[in-house]
């Protein structure tokens, strides 16, 4: 029997994380990854932490060094606030990934021009950031949908 492809969804959200706001981007995060037809039966890890480098990085570090993630997918904190942890953890970025998402979001809002997202390989895992609003990383998560299987094939 193949293995489930393993995927993990981390939300950023500092007010999600204190408990003054309730994630939604997350949890559909995860809905459309398994209508997705990505992975016939992906097995999803989820995590809600801080905006802060060193708390989604050490997530990013554990999931894709330790517990084989072909694919991470963040929703928020990719705005102007000077907090950056990708760009820490990965180890070649794919930066037309990122850019497909800001080509196509611009078609919809200006607003997407604030996103600072970034996009990259560390070891077998892609990581992608999604802007954090339940709108906004569904529209980015289906703009890149049509490339994430070759991706993930190329690094596999
Ligand atoms: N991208 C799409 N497709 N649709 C959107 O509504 N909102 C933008 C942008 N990208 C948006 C979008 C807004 S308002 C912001 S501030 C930035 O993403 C960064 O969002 P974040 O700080 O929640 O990550």
């Amino acid at each position: 029997m193949a293995t489930a492809m393993r995927v993990g969804v981390l939300t950023v959200s500092d007010s999600c994380a204190d408990g003054t706001a309730v994630d939604t981007s997350g949890p559909n995060l995860c809905a459309l990854l398994r209508s997705s037809g990505l992975a016939i039966q992906p097995e999803i890890h989820t995590a809600l932490v801080r905006d802060e480098r060193d708390d989604i990085a050490v997530t990013l570090k554990q999931w894709a060094d330790q517990d084989g993630l072909r694919l991470i997918l963040t929703t928020g904190g990719t705005g102007l606030a000077p907090r950056d942890a990708t760009l820490l953890v990965i180890e070649r970025e794919a930066p037309a990934i990122a850019q497909l998402m800001l080509i196509k979001s611009l078609e919809i809002t200006p607003l997407a021009a604030l996103s600072r997202a970034r996009s990259g390989v560390r070891g077998k895992t892609l990581i992608v950031n999604l802007p954090g609003s339940k709108k906004a990383s569904a529209e980015c998560f289906q703009f890149i949908l049509p490339i994430l299987g070759h991706a993930l094939d190329l690094i596999a």
